[in-house]
């Protein structure tokens, strides 16, 4: 029987090599970051079987002999910081959270019309490299994407790699339209605006797959949207002329906004635990939670923010069990993830920390000075991620980049002093270290 928000269930299996990744693949299907593949399967998509590839040496990002190349699980954090081409088109996905998980190549194969890397990868018009027990091949991007959430990938393969030559602009412009939140964008613009002056832009967002448009102009861009020889999507968020509407505006006014966003420095996000591990109905694992180890019977589906409930931590709370609202946000390894957006199987080897399990008293009092709580149901959440936010995005908490990291939801929307408490927390923290 399926029951809402829990996954049916399916055999796990973690794969530490290539080969062995290859092997299990002609059964399964691959999970990198989760951050698409476990929503789906909350809401009773089946898998029989999962191939977790997040201990693959697949995280990186080169530039050699003007290319580019980023390993598929590269995650949006990660792009963020290390490549500034791209740093607008991830830093603008979801939230910190989302970000310290989600991957680049889970996010090309799971081609939602929506997403950032779709058009900003067509104006660059980069490729994918997939690897199977078959062999290699390359594939366009412009090629991958066939309709949405279907792309041209065979089962059994592995996309390991995207690649495309430096550009000869160095401006990418990149915008997303969200209505709010973390929720995914209604309308993407990108544009590369070419030495030569011609312009070569995708929309994503607006039609059912991601659009490429080139001309001399903004004029004839806007032409050629409008000769698209497709319906526009509606849905509740905005119907087909709005988003048209939105499009004409941000290709109007594109080189007007763009944004600067200070980054730490440059950032590495391991998830790696050391260890295969296959289990097929259930399995005993050990988690250390705030440094104590805590053993529990699991099994493949279980999330970790029920196995920490379960397990005494009720701080970190349930809320919209979709990955929206960050309620569940838990410290992992040092960065903040929605605990809601991760199974219990893979947090064994990893550190996870609650708040009683950090140093966050000069965050606690700036919430508490700044009467940043007050159902206070969403506060741990809010901690979680002010904490990762200022202690690896922006210890500074400008403006800009605290709009495009803390996205929690607070019902009761005490917002305004939320802000104020992240601000002065970030003060507090500058002068005790
Ligand atoms: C609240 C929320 C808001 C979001 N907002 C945005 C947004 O604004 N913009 C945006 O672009 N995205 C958004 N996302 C999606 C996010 O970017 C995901 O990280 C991404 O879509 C999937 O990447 P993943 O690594 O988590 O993949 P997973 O969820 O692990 O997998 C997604 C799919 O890709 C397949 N897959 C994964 N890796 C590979 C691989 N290497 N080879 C072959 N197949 C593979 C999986 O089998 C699955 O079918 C949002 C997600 C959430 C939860
Ligand atoms: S994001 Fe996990 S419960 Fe809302
Ligand atoms: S304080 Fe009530 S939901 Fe945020």
């Amino acid at each position: 029987m399926y029951v809402l928000g829990v996954p049916r269930p399916f055999k796990y299996v973690r794969v530490k090599t290539l080969e062995e990744a290859l092997e299990a693949l002609e059964e399964g299907r691959p999970l990198a970051g989760g951050q698409s593949l476990i929503p789906m399967m909350r809401l009773g998509i089946p898998f029989d079987m999962l191939v977790d590839i997040n201990e693959l040496d697949l995280d990186y990002v080169k530039r050699e002999g003007g290319v580019y190349r980023i390993g598929a699980l590269t995650r949006h954090n990660e792009i963020a910081s290390n490549l500034p081409l791209l740093r607008n088109v991830a830093i603008s996905i979801a939230d910190l959270q989302v970000r310290n998980r989600g991957t680049v190549g889970g996010s090309l194969a799971n081609a939602d019309p929506s997403a950032n890397y779709y058009p900003a990868l067509l104006v660059l018009d980069a490729e994918v490299k997939v690897l199977s027990k078959r062999g290699s091949r390359k594939i366009k991007v412009k090629d991958l994407y066939e309709d949405p959430y279907t792309t041209t990938l065979k089962e059994g393969e592995l996309l390991t790699e995207v690649s495309f030559r430096e550009p000869n602009s160095s401006k990418l412009y990149f915008k997303a339209i969200k209505r709010g939140g973390s929720a995914y964008p209604i309308a993407v613009l990108a544009v590369l605006k070419k030495k030569d002056g011609k312009l070569r832009a995708s929309i994503g967002g607006v039609f059912p797959r991601p659009i490429i448009l080139e001309g001399n102009s903004k004029e004839e861009l806007i032409k050629a949207m409008e000769s698209v020889n497709e319906e526009p999507m509606s849905d509740h968020h905005m119907n087909g002329e709005g988003r048209l509407k939105l499009v004409r505006e941000l290709i109007n006014t594109f080189d007007q906004g763009d944004y600067e966003l200070r980054l730490v420095e440059e950032r590495k996000i391991s998830w790696k635990t050391g260890e295969g591990m296959r289990v097929i109905d259930e399995a005993k694992i050990k988690v250390r939670v705030n440094g104590l180890l805590i053993e529990d019977r699991v099994e493949g589906r279980t999330l970790l923010v029920d196995f920490l409930r379960k397990n005494g931590f009720t701080e970190v709370k349930k809320g919209c069990d979709e990955g929206k609202c960050g309620a569940c946000t838990v410290i992992i390894n040092g960065v903040s993830v929605k605990s809601c957006l991760f199974l219990a199987v893979q947090a064994v080897n990893l550190d996870v920390r609650t708040v009683r399990g950090l140093d966050v008293e000069w965050l606690k009092n700036s919430f508490v000075n700044n009467y940043a709580s007050q159902c206070g149901y969403c506060t741990h959440g809010f901690l979680m991620a002010s904490y990762d936010y200022l202690k690896n995005v922006d210890p500074k908490a400008a403006n800009e980049s605290l709009k495009y990291s803390i996205r929690n939801i607070c019902r009761c929307t005490g917002y305004v002093n939320i802000i104020r408490a992240i601000k002065e927390a970030s003060r507090n923290e500058v002068q005790s270290g």
